[in-house]
């Protein structure tokens, strides 16, 4: 891509100002360091403000190369941008729930297979569409759905089966496309924290009919806010297209219209003939759009996301390996499957019931040592107080999923993060278990 607005003299300018890495170096002890963070460069300003210059503001010429780069570096047939994770989640269960597909299509009181412990808005969209979550157990460590009540889970209601890769580190894809394909359930992955992650050979996110991207500034690249979801099937592809734009019928790009050169010839629906085609909605549809602006910053960040996950993977061995060595036997870390290349986005530890001190103090600890931490998001979302009644069915138990919700918590090793930094984490760490011996 080459700058349409900024002229050489303007961008050298704006580089002498933005200096070559916008993101400041941290020195432990002295600054917080954050569980997650973006790293940003130059260019990412340049492009959004070639953007901005544009004065075009709406999707247009970014927005088309961001969805047509990050669908080909995933490996999926069409990658449509929306603004947040979770609109991507949305829309992929909207999607699903298209009359369009027929008897294939989710229904209220369809039941969907999905985990308790997670992130709530891989579950928001399911309720959301009257459909009912079927939660299983997951595995310790690893914190993916326990595939092994698979079967035993399966009603004649079930229709799909929506997860995420937990914090990066891909779920046990064989097991899950295998028992979907056996019974012809639809597959959601929800992929917002496992941008770059691989499962044998293959990008996470493209082997499901559908897959989901967030690019808040947490995540693997940023845009600010946004998000994509990833899709495979022509005849989704069409429904999602209508369903992130309102609902309508015609594909004309934002902007532009009569691309169809029949906009005023058709018969649709019960309308008068020639409706506006522009004014035809076949879906009941949401605007989840993203600005030009936004993706011309996630364009940037695109060009850096093998080596950001290189860096990923680089800072969660050493971390595991630090808290290893100073809790290895009270502390479990974290375990990806054979086939599994994580892009991980935390670096996790849940306390065994040996571990000196426990996980509310020790997590203020690190606070009060600027040492930020997270949970494992929502742990148990039935323990929630937003989802106390929230219809669902358990298959087994939860005591996996309970146990992450009281010991479990995640450590940052995004790419800001040199070994200085973790080092210092480990030694916090070991201080606080001197602290409790003594
Ligand atoms: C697994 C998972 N799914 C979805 C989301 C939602 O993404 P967003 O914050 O862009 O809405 C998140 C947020 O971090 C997440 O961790």
């Amino acid at each position: 891509m080459v700058f349409k607005n900024l002229t050489p003299e303007l961008a050298g300018m704006l580089s002498g100002i933005a200096g070559e890495r916008i993101s400041r170096n941290l020195v432990p002890g002295q600054d917080y360091l954050p569980a997650s963070g973006k790293v940003m460069f130059e260019q990412d300003l340049l492009y959004g403000i070639d953007a901005v210059l544009d004065g075009w503001l709406t999707g247009g010429r970014f927005n088309k190369e961001f969805e047509s780069r990050l669908a080909k570096m995933v490996g999926s047939r069409r990658a449509l941008t929306v603004n947040s994770g979770s609109s991507a989640n949305l829309l992929a269960v909207a999607t699903l729930s298209s009359p369009r597909l027929g008897d294939r299509a989710l229904k209220a009181g369809d039941e969907v297979i999905t985990v308790a412990s997670g992130f709530p808005t891989t579950v928001n969209p399911i309720l959301q569409y009257h459909c009912t979550p079927v939660l299983l157990d997951v595995t310790l460590p690893g914190y993916n759905l326990d595939t092994s009540r698979l079967e035993e889970a399966l009603s004649e209601r079930t229709k799909a089966i929506m997860i995420a890769h937990t914090l990066g580190n891909p779920f046990d894809l064989d097991a899950v496309m295998s028992f979907a394909k056996r019974h012809g359930l639809w597959v959601i992955e929800d992929n917002c924290d496992a941008l770059g992650a691989e499962y044998d050979g293959k990008k996470t996110g493209s082997f499901g009919h559908l897959g989901t991207c967030s690019f808040y500034p947490a995540h693997h690249i940023t845009m600010g806010e946004g998000g994509a979801l990833l899709i495979n099937d022509p005849e989704l592809i069409r429904i999602a297209e209508s369903l992130r734009d309102w609902g309508r019928d015609c594909w004309c790009e934002t902007g532009h219209d009569n691309t169809c050169r029949n906009r005023f010839n058709g018969q649709h629906g019960d309308l008068p003939f020639g409706y506006d085609h522009k004014y035809v909605y076949s879906e009941r549809g949401y605007n989840f759009k993203i600005t030009d602006i936004q993706a011309a910053i996630g364009l940037s960040q695109l060009d850096r996301i093998e080596p950001f996950a290189e860096k990923r993977r680089k800072n969660h061995r050493y971390l595991t390996r630090a808290l290893n060595a100073v809790a290895g036997e009270d502390i479990i870390t974290d375990l990806a499957l054979p086939k599994a290349t994580p892009s991980w986005f935390g670096c996790t530890v849940t306390l065994r019931d040996s571990f000196p001190g426990n996980r509310h103090e020790l997590l203020q600890y690190l606070e009060s040592q600027k040492i930020g931490s997270r949970l494992l998001f929502a742990g148990n979302i039935l323990k929630q107080p937003g989802y106390r009644d929230m219809p669902h069915r358990v298959v087994g138990s939860l005591d996996r999923t309970d146990r992450v919700m009281n010991d479990t918590f995640w450590i940052g090793i995004w790419p800001g993060l040199e070994p200085v930094h973790l080092d210092y984490i480990a030694e916090t760490v070991a201080r606080y278990i001197d602290m409790k011996k003594k």
